[in-house]
């Protein structure tokens, strides 16, 4: 097709392509297709026009191949000798009517007067409704053509042709044009003579190939939701880098405790240490650690403004939670929920399960009034809605909540109870000095995302989840997360 094309082409403009296709039993759509890429490439130019052009209808079409109704009664009647009207028409069904009608007209057949049946009157007839559709499909002219539109055989229809002339580019023969300068046409020096194809802005881009979501995200994504629903509120979780202060001192957690030990915590070189810009609530702070208030001995101990400033990554975010609290204090306590879902790091040796770094999941509630049944309540109902129905609580012990509990799922796979949480009512000690009023009691629970995440996906080895031994396919091939509750 393209070299005749083009053969044709050098000799005179192609008026028309529908009519060029027809011409030489091409297929149309073919032809245009090969217009649209020899033009990419300048070789010719097209613009486009509409026509109208006469062709059959289906009703037409058929008529066409199997003669007009008049001729099928007609062809009938004489195979069958005559007949009734009735049997006519059990016959040939619709077409028996409408031939029937154009036959009497054309005086075809007749009904004879004394049996009343239907007989032909001449042995020859001329079709002359398939010999004008026959003309039409042809494209010739056709002295009948009123009465086959009236018909509804023949209608207008509107065609899209172009007309091709030669374009800037133009050859006889096809040469495939160099996408891209390479090495071998430097070093051949053929890039001297080559023909380069031109830019085709239109050209659609490959498919991006990131943009996916990770595992640990989607999860993320229906744990929000989750929390959004039971009317939490989301804490801003941006630094990672905090002052210990927030992280252990307003926590209540004193300096000596081992998880504050450079084994556990990652302390910032640079910028080392960061001031708190509220003295009189690290004073207040300072004095609960020392010797406590009249409801507590405190810690006993010297406590070091230089320990608490030291800048560390977040150990919990516990840290955020812990922000929160003192600014609802000094805002005016408002009853609050809140929630977080963010990174933390952890000096830990890595092995299947730890990694220095994964992701809390924290739920906050500060009210008045607030007790153990409330805290075992509201973490019943979230884990109800990841689809653990089965939890048991276990007493434990965290240096800022009192009491404390560990939360406990049945896991239906591996058969046994798995640690799935840590939880607790905050000490007073934390809570007095933000100012928060006596009455207000702060429930929390916490846990790793990492955990359900892996459970949800059926992993065993948290380095296939996170980190640089992760399979990059393994997280674009994800499925969606959906928990079952
Ligand atoms: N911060 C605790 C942890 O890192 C979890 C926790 C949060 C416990 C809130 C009690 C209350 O394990």
């Amino acid at each position: 097709m393209e070299a005749e094309l083009l053969k044709d082409l050098a000799q005179k403009d192609i008026e028309n392509s529908l009519l060029y296709a027809r011409g030489k039993g091409w297929d149309h759509t073919e032809l245009v297709g090969l217009l649209t890429s020899l033009g990419l490439e300048g070789y010719l130019q097209t613009e486009n026009f509409k026509m109208e052009e006469l062709v059959l209808t289906p009703e037409g079409t058929t008529y066409l191949e199997l003669g007009s109704p008049e001729a099928q009664v007609v062809k009938f009647l004489t195979s069958s000798g005559k007949v009734t009207q009735d049997v006519l028409m059990s016959n040939l069904g619709n077409i028996g009517k409408i031939g029937f009608a154009q036959a009497m007209k054309n005086k075809w057949i007749a009904i004879e007067k004394d049996t009343k049946l239907v007989n032909i009157t001449t042995q020859e007839i001329q079709d002359a409704v398939q010999i004008s559709l026959k003309a039409i499909s042809n494209g010739e002219a056709s002295k009948d053509l009123e009465s086959l539109k009236k018909r509804k055989l023949v209608e207008n229809a509107k065609r899209g042709y172009c007309k091709v002339t030669k374009g800037p580019n133009f050859r006889e023969v096809r040469v495939k044009g160099e996408a891209d300068i390479t090495y071998e046409l430097l070093k051949t020096e053929k890039w001297k003579t080559a023909v380069f194809k031109d830019y085709n802005f239109d050209a659609l881009g490959k498919d991006p190939e990131g943009g996916h979501l990770h595992p640990l995200l989607k999860v993320r994504a229906q744990l929000r939701r989750i929390l959004l629903e039971m009317g939490f509120e989301e804490m801003p979780t941006n630094n990672f880098v905090e002052s210990s202060f927030w992280n252990f001192d307003s926590l209540f957690q004193p300096q000596s405790h081992p998880a504050r030990d450079a084994h556990d915590t990652f302390f910032l070189k640079d910028p080392i240490s960061s001031a708190n810009s509220d003295p009189e609530y690290v004073q207040r702070v300072k004095t609960m650690h020392e010797s406590g208030d009249e409801t507590s001995i405190g810690w006993n101990y010297n406590w070091s403004l230089q320990e608490a400033e030291k800048n560390i990554l977040r150990t919990h975010t516990t840290a955020v939670s812990s922000r929160m609290l003192y600014k609802l204090a000094q805002e005016g306590f408002r009853p609050k929920k809140y929630f977080s879902i963010d990174r933390v790091f952890r000096n830990e040796n890595l092995d299947a399960t730890h990694l220095a770094e994964f992701h809390q999941i924290e739920g906050v509630i500060a009210d008045r009034g607030l007790g153990l049944g409330d805290l075992m309540g509201v973490i019943q109902e979230f884990f109800r809605r990841m689809g653990i129905t089965n939890i048991k609580f276990k007493p434990a012990y965290n240096p800022y909540t009192e009491p404390s509990l560990e939360i406990f799922g049945y896991h239906p796979i591996l058969k046994k109870w798995t640690e799935i949480g840590n939880s607790g009512i905050f000490r007073p000690e934390m809570l007095k000095p933000m100012g928060l009023p006596e009455d207000v009691a702060v429930i929390a629970w916490g846990l790793s995302l990492e955990r359900p995440t892996m459970i949800q996906y059926g992993l065993d080895n948290i380095r296939d989840l996170f980190g640089s031994k992760a399979d990059l396919n393994y997280i674009r091939n994800n499925p969606v997360c959906r928990f079952n509750s």
